[in-house]
């Protein structure tokens, strides 16, 4: 897939491609939204916003990490949010995930909603990322965690897909956004994995995980 197209197949899974798109994206990302989840911990009761989720491949991994957890996938993505319902039926027919198709720049949620918050390699998607954050923030319980994961601009800048629309940061530079957001910033680490992109070659991923509190 020629560059500019899988950069905006990766800002917006859509039409004939965006399943294949999607399964690519959970096989590279796989590992780093486990330790997202394990970072998040998730306990009883504890009710999670996950931003971007694409098709929810790691949804039941979630619920499972805690007794009656309540999930809500929002995606911009319609093919997403639709595939996401397909593969996590059960969950959404028993009512333990949700799935909505929108954007973290103006969230459908109440204030004050979820105590949880997840949001893996969305952040160079957004144009003005401090209203996204607001958002988040707004939807947030008091102290509640939010766990934003994104690769390093350092290895980022080497993606061919990069130069087609994606905002890129260091770990310093999201602190300050996050701060400047009105976040505190409780914990921060680097993931590093060998493992294949998007593109399909195999890359050194250096990924920064930020937990903050609202
Ligand atoms: C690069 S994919 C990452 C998917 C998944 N989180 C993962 O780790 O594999 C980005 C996903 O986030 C969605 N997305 C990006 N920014 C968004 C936003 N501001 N609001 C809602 N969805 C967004 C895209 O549609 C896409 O499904």
């Amino acid at each position: 897939m020629e560059s500019h197209i899988l950069a905006s197949q990766l800002r917006c899974p859509n039409g004939a491609e965006a399943s294949e798109v999607a399964q690519r994206m959970n096989e590279a990302n796989r590992a780093l939204n486990h330790k997202c989840i394990e970072l998040l911990q998730l306990r009883a009761s504890d009710s999670l916003l996950e931003i971007g989720p694409g098709n929810g491949a790691f949804v039941a991994d979630i619920i499972d990490m805690a007794n009656n957890i309540s999930y809500m996938g929002l995606d911009w993505s319609a093919e997403m949010v639709a595939e996401a319902k397909r593969l996590n039926k059960r969950l959404v027919e028993q009512g333990r995930a949700q799935f909505q198709q929108g954007s973290s720049e103006q969230l459908p949620f109440e204030a004050s909603s979820f105590n949880k918050v997840l949001a893996v390699h969305t952040l160079y998607f957004w144009e003005n990322p401090g209203d996204h954050l607001a958002e988040v923030r707004r939807v947030m319980k008091p102290s509640s965690l939010f766990c934003i994961a994104f690769g390093d601009r350092s290895f980022m800048k080497e993606l061919p897909f990069v130069p087609y629309g994606f905002n890129l940061y260091d770990e310093a530079e999201a602190c300050t956004l996050l701060r400047s957001s009105g976040f505190q910033i409780i914990d921060t680490y680097q993931h590093e994995e060998s493992g294949r992109s998007n593109t399909g070659d195999q890359v050194n991923k250096v990924i920064n995980i930020i937990i903050s509190k609202a």
